[in-house]
């Protein structure tokens, strides 16, 4: 059914006194452009219309523009993705998607795309069936595909059109990856045509290129000559190498079947359209994308954590100890903008610690001059002269009582009102540690994972006095440094190290039984960890396993564990734990294990974890079994496709089997 033009929700569309048609997308009572099933209807009624006032000679052009401040287009409606349960369900509603993609790129006038902000997924799907793309050079405009990481690929015929735009290198690498690409990048690919300096200029620009009627240039000849056997299959081999090394099939099948696709169908574009189609429809409906998408929402979960509209906004951070924790603490805040002052009572210390930001801030910041302004933003304070202008304060020196009680006492004496003041603490109770402060109520813990570059997550302690305001401001800090806060109870090992704990010490206990532990880390593996347990502990340090688990309750008396940290053997700190490390990896066994055993001991390993998760959420130590998965998920590691541990085990039988497809049969 055609809809008019005039009674869009979603769009705005109007033609000018040049017959230039703009179709402006800004999505009703959404903050960002998504294509949903009720935009795409309407963009459909919008390209029947122009196709009319072409025929009629009434249009010269189309542009597509974004409504919306900071995106273009975010992808496809993720939030509609669950109402298909079917795999023809999936096939009938691409169809008619890529039907009309298929119009507009045969429309018989230009149309342009101009872009300001992210525009990615089915975003970029559309824009690639334009004739022409412009966008601003400004560091918010990126296009990606970011399907891998949600258990699929591409589905609105992107796939193919990829490939005719940017050759298949660009195109299956990015497709791959699903890494968002800067606009001079993209435009150096061939994914945009021009770019402008600012978003004023893209209106002017667009017209222009409809005027013009200027056409993108498709992939050059030595570029799709890769398309073309054999040379179609080495790459598809050299691209599965690559895969592999990043993801298991059995896990994540979503790059293995791009992979097969291209070297199918490569060759004829217009083919693997339709192939695209209906190897697209089996991920859509698989588990695997089912909790990928589970952990998405589980993002949004975890950022819902801070409060909205909050008008606190940190800018200044002090940091106190710029040991392992510290330093990096301090280097994440000034990654995320943040002016911050380290302190240290060692200046050995605070240099080692504040000359290796360096690394971070070379990932983080593409030019030298950012690169400065950040070394500038970071700044060593013996005295700790920061302390007084500082919004947050974090302390993460040595683990011990009495030495952290006096710094806090000491500091409640300096900082300026409304200040968040927080510990890193691992293994103390906050209100041990803020039992001589004047005011307790306003200590918070923030407690970070190591690597803390790498880790997402920051658990945000709410002690037993401390007062509901400083929780929020602890949780809306976390994500104005771009990480995930989880508000948990002061337990001991508060959530993440609580489920995580007996995990590591019933793999030990299996290990002290004759199990070997390469077996032990490869059924972890197989399972979806990144790490095995015994690796892990390894990695972390013995010492630091022999104290947490103390904390914990958990006895070590005369175990391995025990005996390793009593002769210095630390694990890969000391170049030897449970493994011997050399060059930085832990030297194993040649030993091979069948799929059938590492299954069944991977489901049995992570027994302990999911008994501990469901204790966890019954004390209440965070709010929700979601937040539990959340916190599994982002704090270790968790197997992502797996959905966090409650989930898993409500979603699978006994013997590993998905539970609604066990119940079918
Ligand atoms: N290492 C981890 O993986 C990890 C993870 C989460 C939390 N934590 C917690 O973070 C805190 C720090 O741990 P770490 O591993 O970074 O320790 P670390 O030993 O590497 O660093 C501690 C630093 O604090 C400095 N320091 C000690 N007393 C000080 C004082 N009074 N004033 C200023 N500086 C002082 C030391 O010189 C040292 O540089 C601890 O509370 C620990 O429990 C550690």
């Amino acid at each position: 059914m055609t809809q008019d033009t005039a009674q869009l929700k979603d769009w705005r569309f109007s033609i000018d006194g040049e017959g230039i048609a703009w179709a402006i997308f800004d999505r009703e009572g959404e903050s960002a452009n998504s294509l949903g099933r009720r935009p795409i209807e309407e963009l459909l009624a919008i390209v029947e219309r122009v196709e009319a006032e072409a025929r009629a000679k009434n249009v010269r052009g189309l542009v597509i523009m974004s409504g919306k401040e900071r995106t273009y287009i975010v992808g496809a409606d993720i939030r509609e993705f669950e109402d298909f349960t079917t795999e023809q369900q999936v096939i009938d509603s691409l169809k008619p998607v890529n039907a009309m993609l298929d119009r507009i790129e045969r429309m018989p006038v230009p149309v342009v795309a101009a872009i300001h902000g992210v525009c990615v997924g089915g975003g970029l799907e559309l824009i690639l069936a334009c004739h022409y793309r412009i966008a601003t050079r400004d560091d918010s405009t990126r296009v990606g595909f970011p399907e891998v990481k949600l258990g699929i690929f591409p589905g609105f015929n992107g796939t193919a059109r990829s490939i005719k735009q940017v050759g298949p290198m660009a195109a299956m690498q990015n497709m791959l990856t699903g890494s968002m690409i800067r606009a001079n990048a993209a435009k150096a690919m061939g994914f945009l045509d021009q770019l402008v300096g600012s978003p004023g200029e893209l209106k002017w620009a667009a017209r222009k290129a409809v005027l013009q009627n200027r056409r993108s240039q498709p992939a050059s000849k030595l570029k799709m000559l890769l398309t073309q056997w054999p040379a179609r299959g080495l790459f598809a081999k050299k691209l599965r190498q690559e895969t592999a090394k990043k993801a298991r099939e059995d896990h994540y099948p979503a790059p293995f079947k791009l992979i097969d696709l291209f070297e199918s169908h490569g060759g004829n574009l217009n083919a693997m359209k339709s192939a695209e189609t209906t190897a697209f429809a089996p991920l859509m409906v698989s588990d695997t994308s089912r909790n990928l998408r589970r952990v998405f929402r589980l993002t949004e979960l975890l950022k819902g954590q801070a409060p909205k509209g909050f008008k606190w906004k940190p800018s200044r951070v002090h940091v106190i100890g710029a040991g392992t924790m510290g330093a990096d603490i301090a280097g994440v805040c000034v990654a995320a903008g943040m002016e911050v002052t380290l302190q240290d009572i060692s200046t050995d210390q605070l240099e080692k610690g504040i000359r290796a930001q360096g690394k971070l801030f070379a990932r983080k910041f593409k030019t030298k001059a950012q690169q400065d302004a950040a070394k500038a933003r970071l700044i060593a304070d013996p005295e700790g002269r920061g302390i007084a202008r500082a919004d947050v304060i974090i302390e993460a020196i040595v683990e011990r009582l009495d030495v952290k009680q006096k710094l806090f006492s000491d500091l409640e004496t300096k900082i300026k009102p409304g200040a968040v003041l927080a510990t890193n603490t691992s293994s103390l109770k906050l209100s041990d540690i803020s039992q001589p402060m004047r005011d307790p109520g306003r200590l918070i813990g923030l407690h970070f994972f190591s690597p803390v570059a790498q880790m997402p997550l920051v658990e945000v302690v709410r002690g037993d006095n401390t007062r509901e305001d400083e929780v929020k401001k602890g949780a809306s800090f976390v994500t104005a440094i771009d990480k995930f806060p989880l508000i948990t109870k002061d337990v001991p090992g508060f959530l993440v190290n609580k489920v995580l704990t007996p995990y590591m010490f019933s793999a030990m206990e299996r290990l002290e039984k004759g199990e070997p532990q390469e077996k032990i880390d490869e059924a972890a593996r197989a399972f979806g960890m990144p790490m095995g347990p015994i690796e892990l502990a390894d990695n972390v340090g013995l010492d630091v396993c022999a104290h947490v688990a103390k904390i914990l309750g958990q006895s070590s008396e005369g175990s391995k564990l025990e005996r390793l940290v009593a002769s210095g053997r630390l694990g890969k700190k000391t170049g030897e734990g449970f493994y011997v490390w050399k060059d930085g990896k832990p030297v194993k066994s040649e030993a091979t294990y069948s799929k059938f055993e590492l299954d069944k001991l991977g489901r049995e390993l992570v027994e302990p974890m999911i008994a501990e998760a469901r204790k966890t959420l019954d004390e209440g130590v965070v709010a929700s079994a979601d937040l539990v998965d959340a916190g599994m998920i982002f704090g270790t590691g968790f197997a992502p496709f797996r959905g966090g541990p409650l989930h898993y085990k409500a979603s699978v039988t006994p013997t590993g089997d998905p539970a609604h497809r066990a119940a079918a049969e």
